[in-house]
């Protein structure tokens, strides 16, 4: 069969890829304890449900606008008056079939052939494939562990091209957790305004915070600022509705105008019952969100204190989101790490080869640094159980320590 360059060049998602290999072992029985994947472990609050529940009963069960119906956008103005003191009118915002679509579609209407877009990496998996199937370059930005996985004003000119259309700022960070300050945007957000480089901000974790840190972004600077940023969010993963698909996007009226156009074109409404549900998420009882964070908060501690004492792992305290991304460099040093190299020689690198390692030995599922631009790390979600994360970095911990 021929198939497009364009699909040829793209990789099937490494976090739903290790996912379904733990689920295909559970399936034959095998006890593996995941960390793979990136959604909150919670049901859809109550209140959610019965709002899509209210919606199917209504006959709310049809194509609605092509961008999300107006009771939705205004649900969305709201909360980001709420949460950010951003003023959008409904022009300004439209809604995707989630977060990932709102991504695809923005690099889909900004991008022209081997025009670059700055990923910063660690990166989601995701934005390099997505900027390329737009014909674009993604340009990788490698942070450093000893600045908090944070791009410096200094590397961020480095990076510049005239080709340079847009940057991407996800903060809190997956696969990281580095969240950045009011004053770390602000160092970074006058180089970009002045270039005329696009700011797409996307702020799908911004309620997963710890440590009392006050999120904000750079549309929150300034006018100016808003006027060169989109913000990109969503309900997947603030209100543990990842199956619901919905995503929205707020900035420039001429963008967005665009993306409702693309969507016109492509997929067409994201799903009225998840529109309906949504508005219920995002002005409803928002004190679901501090529950959720309250248990990420437990169990964050107990996977980096565990993480921490294992031989050969140093893990930093991820300051939002819900992933581990500990450092993986001391087990590469490691005696026994030589046998474990040659064994899986196969695999294209270390974060691989331990990865293979883990789950065939230890039973445990992690995604490869790699696959986010980091071979030094791995990357553990701890939107899992108390007594899986206990069990999984126990299980690692044995692993680790027939390597010494
Ligand atoms: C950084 C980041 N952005 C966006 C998304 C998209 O989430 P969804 O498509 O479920 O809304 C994810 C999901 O893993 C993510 O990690």
């Amino acid at each position: 069969m021929l198939f497009s360059d364009r699909i040829l060049q793209i990789k099937p998602s490494p976090t739903l890829a290790i996912t379904a290999v733990a689920n295909a072992m559970k399936a034959k029985g095998i006890d593996v304890v995941g960390f793979g994947s990136g959604e909150p472990d919670f049901d859809t609050p109550r209140f959610i449900k019965d709002a899509a529940i209210r919606a199917i009963e209504s006959g709310k069960t049809k194509y609605t606008p092509v961008g999300g119906i107006t009771e939705l956008k205004q649900a969305i103005a709201e909360k980001f008056k709420r949460d950010n003191n951003l003023e959008y009118s409904n022009s300004e915002i439209t809604v995707n079939c989630g977060g990932k679509h709102s991504f695809y579609n923005l690099m889909q209407i900004l991008l022209n052939k081997d025009d670059e877009v700055i990923v910063p990496a660690p990166y989601w998996v995701s934005y390099p494939s997505m900027i390329s199937l737009a014909d674009g370059n993604p340009v990788i930005l490698y942070t450093k562990e000893e600045n908090g996985f944070k791009i410096t004003p200094e590397e961020l000119t480095k990076h510049l091209t005239p080709k340079t259309r847009a940057i991407v700022i996800n903060s809190p960070s997956n696969p990281t957790g580095a969240t950045y300050s009011k004053l770390e945007l602000e160092v970074i957000a006058d180089i970009l305004l002045e270039k005329n480089i696009l700011v797409i901000s996307d702020d799908i974790y911004e309620s997963i915070l710890y440590d009392g840190i006050h999120f904000t972004n750079i549309a929150c600077l300034s006018e100016d600022h808003k006027r060169n940023t989109i913000v990109l969010n969503g309900v997947s993963k603030t209100y543990s509705m990842t199956g619901w698909r919905i995503g929205y996007m707020a900035g420039n009226a001429d963008i967005i105008k665009k993306v409702e156009i693309l969507q016109s074109q492509s997929t067409s409404n994201p799903t009225s019952i998840s529109q309906w549900a949504s508005i219920e998420a995002l002005i409803g009882d928002q004190s679901v969100i501090q529950e959720m964070v309250d248990s990420f908060t437990r169990r964050r501690k107990i996977i980096v204190e565990g993480l921490n004492s294992i031989p050969g792992i140093t893990c930093m305290n991820p300051e939002g989101a819900f992933y581990a991304f500990p450092n993986v460099t001391g087990v590469y040093a490691l005696p026994g790490w030589k046998g474990i190299a040659e064994k899986y020689a196969d695999k294209p690198n270390n974060s691989h080869r331990i990865t293979t390692y883990l789950l065939e030995e230890a039973k445990v599922a992690v995604v490869p640094g790699a696959e986010f631009g980091s071979d030094d790390n791995i990357r553990m979600s701890f939107a899992t159980s108390d007594e899986n994360i206990v069990k999984g970095v126990e299980r690692i911990k044995a692993a680790i320590q027939t390597l010494l």
